[in-house]
């Protein structure tokens, strides 16, 4: 299966938030009384987004960053936002509340991922949906910058001074309140990747979920995206378009799981 992207109105174009999106759009008929939480959702640009649609009753996001959750309540959505601990347990209110669950790059950052997935079942109504985006594990895996900090510490440690501040450097990785590396969980200490099995290994081993689809972007999407990130403004567009190319044959770079909750 692969989600046709509409580039010219998906805000998130070829990237898994752009499958993510295109995937909640077409989910349901009728979406005037429908509640997402988007688990992970940083500084909430995906519920911004969302919510521009004007078609969703509630949404909600959350994460372990205060400082994200603070610049996305400043995005002046009707969204809830929430700043949360590792190991979250939602109020009971939320049982069975929502429609749809987004975890958009999330999962591969936490230690306790099946007591994660079974809290996120245990939020969504009977029938409803939970849409999971993680790195697919694959030849060009090695290439992911969300490892570096783990794999080459000290080029690490010189960019992120270099391009930030020691004093950020520390608050972001050494010193960290919420109990991360980066936004990685401290006892995971890696960016998982994931192959097709053992995301539904994982997914499948809380019996909480049927799997409905499977999906992905690209093949060489992570070298392409990590050459784009250094190259300068004029030729990034350049980029774009072989990005847009290996996301219409590839389908390994990115996977994007939709699932319904048992009931
Ligand atoms: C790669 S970012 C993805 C953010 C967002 N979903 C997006 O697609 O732009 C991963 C996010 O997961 C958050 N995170 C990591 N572990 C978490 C946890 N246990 N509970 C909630 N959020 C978590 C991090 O703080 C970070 O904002």
């Amino acid at each position: 299966m692969k989600t046709k992207i509409d580039i010219a109105t998906n805000p998130f174009g070829i990237h898994p938030k752009g499958i993510v999106f295109q995937t909640v759009m077409s989910s349901f008929d009728n979406k005037s009384k429908l509640s997402l939480l988007d688990f992970g959702c940083r500084n909430g640009d995906f519920l911004y987004e969302i919510d521009k649609t004007g078609l969703f009753e509630f949404t909600y996001g959350v994460d372990l960053d205060k400082s994200a959750i603070d610049i996305a309540k400043l995005r002046g959505t009707k969204s809830l936002f929430e700043h949360i601990k590792k190991n979250h347990k939602f109020d009971s209110v939320y049982e069975n509340w929502f429609d749809i669950v987004t975890v958009i790059g999330v999962i591969e950052h936490i230690h306790d991922q099946d007591s994660v997935i079974v809290e996120l079942a245990r939020l969504l109504k009977p029938k409803g949906l939970m849409i999971v985006a993680v790195p697919g594990r694959h030849v060009f895996s090695f290439l992911d910058m969300g490892n570096w900090k783990f794999k080459f510490p000290k080029i690490h440690k010189f960019f992120v001074r270099f391009s930030m501040s020691e004093s950020e450097y520390q608050y972001r990785y050494v010193s960290n309140e919420y109990g991360c590396i980066g936004d990685i969980e401290a006892e995971k200490a890696y960016h998982e990747h994931f192959s097709l099995d053992s995301l539904t290994t994982l997914l499948n081993k809380t019996q909480k979920f049927e799997i409905l689809e499977v999906d992905g972007t690209g093949f060489f999407y992570r070298i392409l995206v990590n050459i784009q990130y250094f190259l300068p403004k004029v030729l990034k567009g350049v980029l774009a378009r072989l990005i847009e190319w290996d996301f219409k044959w590839g389908n390994q770079a990115e996977l994007v799981f939709t699932l319904r909750k048992i009931d």
